[in-house]
């Protein structure tokens, strides 16, 4: 394990502040693939914090089990105090509801305009805003975060791939979670739109003071957007630090991230 003075300082500094998600010795196996071998986490509130690790590590696998999509073998996982693993359906679907997802792609409804797909969250999670008549002024506020309030009546397939992104987004944001969680945020992005989608991450936690873990392979933004990485390497949290603490460690497997 790499652990630095760094983390341990902020260890410290984390003492004082809200435990938002907890994961404690996570373990999954598909037979004989054991792909998640005692992985842990600590997410404090307002704490952005970004998990690389390479294709098939994981990563998906371990975000589908913080939300409910997959069970794992063994291990707890808490959010907000509450342990996950042990509420039924209705708790658990209270609990998703303080949890954006941002799904691997951007897995829109194709057949939905994009009010409708900002609609959908709402309509599912009825217990947080109540039947609502009028969803616009929701979905309205939501585009309006993203910059897409002209979008509102388009289909996905008049998006482009960065519009589709930021729809996601709104629908992410439509329930005001608490913790977001993004699966490649910025895949199948160019550069520029990537770019763009970096500073809606960051202008999006400083309006809502959301707590985030972003699932990366984009090391530039592993370094802009996150203030603690995690490498998940073998099924487990094998190194933790800033960037550049894992930019610069000689720890072999770390090195091979960055080359
Ligand atoms: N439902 C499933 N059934 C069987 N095996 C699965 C299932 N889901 C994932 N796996 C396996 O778990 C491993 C990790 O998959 P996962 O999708 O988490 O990788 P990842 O780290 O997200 O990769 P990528 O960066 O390509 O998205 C892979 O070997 C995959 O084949
Ligand atoms: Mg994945």
């Amino acid at each position: 394990m790499d652990e630095t003075k760094h983390t341990r300082k902020k260890a410290e500094a984390n003492k004082s502040k809200k435990l938002m998600l907890e994961i404690k010795d996570l373990r999954k196996s598909f037979g004989d693939n054991h792909v998640l071998n005692g992985f842990n986490l600590e997410l404090f509130e307002g704490e952005n914090i970004v998990i690389m690790g390479k294709s098939g590590s994981g990563k998906s696998v371990m975000i589908k089990c913080l939300v409910g999509l997959m069970a794992p073998d063994s291990g707890t996982i808490k959010i907000m105090d509450r342990n996950l693993l042990g509420l039924d359906q209705r708790a658990l679907d209270e609990l998703r509801s303080e949890i954006g997802f941002l799904f691997q792609g951007s897995a829109l409804y194709d057949s939905m305009t994009v009010k409708e797909n900002l609609e959908f969250p709402l309509r599912r999670h009825k217990h947080k805003f109540g039947d609502l008549t009028d969803t616009t002024p929701l979905v309205q506020e939501a585009l309006d975060s993203v910059g897409l309030v002209h979008a509102l009546n388009l289909m996905p397939s008049e998006l482009s791939g960065g519009m589709k992104r930021r729809v996601a987004l709104a629908r992410t944001l439509i329930l005001k979670p608490k913790i977001i969680l993004y699966d490649e945020p910025t895949s199948g992005l160019d550069p520029i739109t990537s770019k763009e989608i970096i500073e809606l991450m960051r202008s999006i936690q400083n309006k809502y003071n959301t707590s985030s873990l972003i699932i990366t392979h984009d090391v530039d933004c592993a370094r802009v957007v996150s203030e603690r990485m995690i490498l998940l390497i073998d099924g487990i949290n094998y190194a933790e630090g800033t960037f550049d603490e894992l930019k610069t460690s000689n720890d072999k497997k770390v090195k091979a991230f960055f080359k």
